[in-house]
């Protein structure tokens, strides 16, 4: 059985965490060798139960054994589900089956079909939430407000009046299991290293759809919410210093990144992109920069969540490409893919390609790179086993000075 917690938030409010430490592919992609857990919420008032959210399926047995540790599950009468993505709705169906009378579900007016075409259940009682709805439960009042794209067009939060929480599903989530339940569990060492997965988990969930994250924040502090307490999907709930993680989505919606960081990317499959690279990296070292280096060789292969997790936080990026079949080096031609799709913020990029006949690579990379943030302001187009020309390491620093 996989680890699980419950800690008492308040008196009637609980959390459920599941530790997730087998998943290795989060949404079969996102390699997350530090976890993540998910999260689900419960309010116990005298005279309603609510649930908020479930966990993956996989763990449906553990869930359920959770939520009977704090009530007797026919005991359930809401349901609230903030997003569809099956990490917080897998394990629901399952409980409903187990329960011998079924609760209102309250989600947004997409959720039914989704409900439906995944799970085939047969929802006897949904309510299709619109932006702002409440309700109210006497000691408690419920808002949901529509945060369209954080992560799906169908995700709500809820804000509980009383607690002066907000339960946000996906938006404040970051990756990693982390040793406390509640940031002040945790050391500053601790949170900083937890707010580098919170970027990472942003990036890769989240980042396609950044754009969304600022008009949303301004939205909830625009009904006067300043929430004592953050309760996220996944990872900690915020209650000592629930402004760091709110800043640190800001940060992330605005592509900030560090003014002295570049990132180098690159495949090599006999060492001589790796040679030319080791020479700019050289380079770029000498002149003040911190270097974050991801190679595709014959003996390495990197995690494409952390290349885009250093890519988004630098201020630059060079990428070195193999020709390979007069094509892109398939990696690259992939990693390129998803940078173009995730990185919001124009990088200025120093392309170099490599190639023992032709130079496919560099026409094709070129192309590949119109219209996407990555923008290459110098080339370095090399046979292989030539010396790249200083000149043009020197003329790519001084053009991302600009
Ligand atoms: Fe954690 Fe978009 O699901």
């Amino acid at each position: 059985m996989a680890l699980y917690r419950v800690a008492k938030i308040a008196k009637d409010f609980y959390v459920l965490r599941l530790d997730d430490t087998e998943t290795k592919y989060f949404e079969g992609i996102w390699e997350i060798p530090e976890g993540i857990t998910y999260n689900s919420y419960l309010l116990t008032l005298p005279d309603k139960t609510v649930l908020f959210d479930g966990w993956k399926k996989d763990y449906s047995e553990e869930f359920i054994e959770a939520v009977k540790s704090i009530v007797d599950i026919n005991d359930i009468d809401v349901v609230v589900l903030h997003h569809m993505e099956p990490d917080h709705t897998g394990s629901i169906p399952v409980l409903l089956s187990k329960m011998n009378r079924q609760p209102t579900i309250y989600a947004h007016p997409m959720a039914r079909p989704m409900l439906i075409s995944f799970y085939g259940l047969k929802i006897q009682r949904i309510i299709a939430v619109k932006d702002k709805d409440t309700l109210d439960l006497g000691d408690e009042k419920i808002t949901f407000i529509h945060t369209p794209w954080l992560h799906w067009p169908e995700t709500i939060v809820s804000y509980l009046e009383r607690h002066n929480a907000l339960i946000t599903c996906d938006v404040f989530g970051s990756y990693s299991v982390p040793k406390g339940i509640f940031d002040d569990e945790l050391n500053e060492e601790s949170i900083s290293e937890y707010l580098r997965y919170a970027r990472k988990y942003m990036v890769t969930v989240i980042g396609y759809y950044r754009n969304h994250v600022i008009p949303a924040l301004n939205k909830i502090a625009a009904l006067g919410i300043q929430p004592s307490l953050i309760a996220p999907g996944h990872g900690l709930i915020w209650r000592k210093s629930p402004g760091k993680i709110i800043e640190a989505y800001r940060a992330f919606a605005e592509s900030r990144y560090d003014d002295n960081k570049i990132t180098m990317i690159y495949t090599s499959m006999y060492g001589f992109v790796e040679k030319t690279m080791e020479k700019i990296k050289d380079y770029l070292e000498n002149n003040g920069y911190k270097i974050a280096e991801h190679k595709f060789t014959d003996k390495d292969e990197p995690l494409v969540s952390e290349i885009l997790l250093d890519a988004d936080t630098s201020k630059a990026l060079v990428v070195g490409i193999s020709n390979y079949e007069a094509s892109l080096h398939p990696h690259m031609d992939n990693i390129l893919n998803i940078l173009a799709k995730k990185i919001k913020a124009s990088k200025p990029v120093l392309l170099v390609t490599v190639y023992g006949w032709g130079d496919a690579a560099k026409t094709l990379a070129k192309k590949k790179l119109e219209n996407t943030p990555l923008n290459p302001v110098e080339y370095i187009s090399l046979r292989a086993g030539a010396i790249p020309d200083t000149e043009m390491i020197k003329n790519f620093l001084e053009k991302i000075k600009e």
